[in-house]
């Protein structure tokens, strides 16, 4: 009976069972799609930034937003810059990540090899 049901159970858990990638791959995968726009568009593929824009200031300058490195980010700091509570930035979205998938995405970019 057991040995009936099996097929089953495996195919219900494919879909949502991380367990067969590593945390490394798990990190990525939400690095570039966090329920929502990926941190790669505004802090380039490996966390080293990315100039997201270019604009013209008041006095007709020419003006640059940077998403800025963060591959060398301590936890504190990341935690801090993605709690929904504390974060206020102009340009950054808020996300509404858990904090096992923070964890995940922290280890990513401060894990990638340069
Ligand atoms: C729309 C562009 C944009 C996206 C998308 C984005 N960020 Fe940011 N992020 C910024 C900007 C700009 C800053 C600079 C500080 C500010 O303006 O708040 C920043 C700041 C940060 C900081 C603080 C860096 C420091 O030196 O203190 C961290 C950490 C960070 N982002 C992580 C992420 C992660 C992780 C994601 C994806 C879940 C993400 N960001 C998505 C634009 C973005």
């Amino acid at each position: 009976m057991l040995f009936l049901c099996l097929p089953f159970y495996l195919q219900a858990y494919s879909v949502i069972d991380y367990s067969f990638i590593t945390k490394y791959e798990y990190g990525q995968m939400l690095y570039e799609n966090p329920r929502g726009i990926g941190c790669n568009k505004c802090h380039g593929e490996k966390g080293e930034g990315k100039l997201i824009a270019t604009y013209k200031g008041d006095k007709g300058n020419e003006k640059q937003l940077y998403g800025p490195k963060i591959s060398n980010v301590t936890w504190e700091q990341f935690k801090h810059s993605l709690s929904q509570k504390e974060n206020k930035s102009l340009f950054m979205p808020t996300y509404f990540l858990t904090n096992e998938e923070l964890v995940s995405i922290h280890y990513y970019i401060t894990n990638l090899k340069k």
